[in-house]
């Protein structure tokens, strides 16, 4: 519930903008008390006057209305919320947010607040795919900014993909996330995630096929329920998670190394695709093609296990460790063993033969281990995974 909280809520000028004529409505069913602040572009999809029926407050569009200004100044309003919510947030004003212009009465009020702030981006397939976007939000959430959505879907403009806003009742959520103690507060999580790359000379490496969508998803719900959480990543093409403290590795011996330096923790989750091997002589130099055809060669050796390493510590151990398993075969028996063999608590395991589309996906198909034997979950987005999973976390950490 949210009784007693206030959600100043900024509405950008995009399409979206009617659904959350919506969410003013959702959070008032919460409890809250909402402050519709309208961009002037924002104007042109909802007017005003429906904002603030809805909300059934004074709705704010002008930096420079005097009446305004005497009433109750934008520093003011920027800091009596206890949230602020940015829906929708169109790439427009997550680039303005970015790089920290302060040109209306929104992007002043997010300027000038000493509150959280969650996104709820919603914009064309092609907009959120831009680099530029890509890159917006990235400096968004390591300034702590937190985000929902966008969903895939259909779009107004015709296309199909990803740069749906959430759905209002996903926006509460995640509103009531934000400002609720959640099960998880005073926990520290550390959520190994990504490839790691193994140098094999300085323009080659080693690696294993891995996006870190499903690493980041459980970091995010981690911190959703209120951890701590130190997210470990390898190179990775996935977006970096939001609320979190951002470690990034290379290799598995920087991974290990960032993992140890990041304990004490109350549960890791190792959902990395670490690299089995390094190669032991990769020089300074690119190695050249032999013209004759010969070919390299290279001596290999085992990387640290890092589940393992931390499953085993005779001191500190954390209370809970979670392993993965990405298995192309007989899954449920190679899981089984390998929680034994690595000595972890949770063995989260999944088959990545190329037809289940898993990897890189965004979907997964996961049969949980613990020492009760196997649990098997119905197919689901990674993000679903990544909740349930966060969630049997605070069931067994509290
Ligand atoms: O042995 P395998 O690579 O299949 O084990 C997978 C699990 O072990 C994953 O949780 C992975 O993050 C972890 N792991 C690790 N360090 C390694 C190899 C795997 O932490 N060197």
């Amino acid at each position: 519930m949210l009784a007693g909280k206030r959600v100043l809520l900024i509405i950008g000028g995009g399409i979206a903008a009617y659904k959350s004529l919506d969410l003013i409505r959702r959070l008032k069913e919460r409890g809250a008390n909402v402050t519709p602040v309208l961009t002037r572009s924002a104007s042109e999809f909802v007017t005003p006057l429906s904002a603030s029926a809805l909300a059934g407050e004074k709705v704010y569009t002008d930096l420079f209305d005097l009446t305004d200004e005497a009433e109750m100044g934008h520093i003011q309003l920027s800091r009596s919320a206890d949230l602020i919510v940015v829906a929708p947030a169109t790439a427009d004003l997550m680039g303005k947010m970015a790089v920290g212009l302060a040109g209306d009465l929104a992007t002043t009020l997010l300027m000038a607040t000493d509150k959280r702030v969650l996104i709820a981006p919603a914009m064309n397939v092609r907009m959120w795919e831009h680099t530029a976007t890509k890159r917006n939000l990235e400096t968004l959430k390591a300034d702590g900014v937190l985000t929902v959505g966008p969903d895939e879907g259909d779009m107004a403009c015709g296309e199909f993909g990803f740069g749906r806003m959430a759905e209002p009742l996903e926006i509460t959520a995640a509103v009531e996330a934000a400002l609720t103690d959640g099960p998880l507060k005073g926990r520290h999580v550390i959520v190994t995630s990504g490839p790691t790359h193994e140098p094999i000379d300085p323009v080659r490496y080693i690696a294993n096929r891995s996006s870190g969508a499903q690493g980041a998803a459980i970091a995010e719900a981690l911190s959703g329920l209120g951890a701590s959480v130190t997210f470990v990543s390898g190179p990775a093409t996935s977006a970096m998670p939001g609320g979190c403290k951002i470690l990034r590795v290379e290799t598995a011996a920087e991974m290990k190394a960032a993992v140890e330096q990041a304990l004490p923790a109350d549960a890791v989750v190792f959902a990395a695709a670490v690299a089995d091997w390094h190669v032991t002589d990769a020089g300074p130099s690119k190695i050249k093609k032999d013209d004759k055809g010969g070919l390299p060669s290279f001596k290999l050796a085992e990387n640290p296990d890092i589940l393992k390493t931390i499953a085993n510590l005779p001191e500190n151990r954390p209370k809970l460790v979670v392993g993965f398993a990405a298995e192309t075969d007989q899954v449920l028996e190679n899981a089984t063993a390998k929680r034994l063999r690595k000595g972890c608590d949770w063995i989260v395991a999944n088959d990545v033969r190329p037809e289940t589309g898993i990897m890189g996906g965004s979907e997964n198909d996961v049969c949980l281990i613990t020492e009760n034997g196997p649990e098997n979950w119905p197919r689901m987005s990674k993000r679903d995974v990544a909740t349930r999973l966060a969630q049997k976390i605070a069931e067994t950490l509290s």
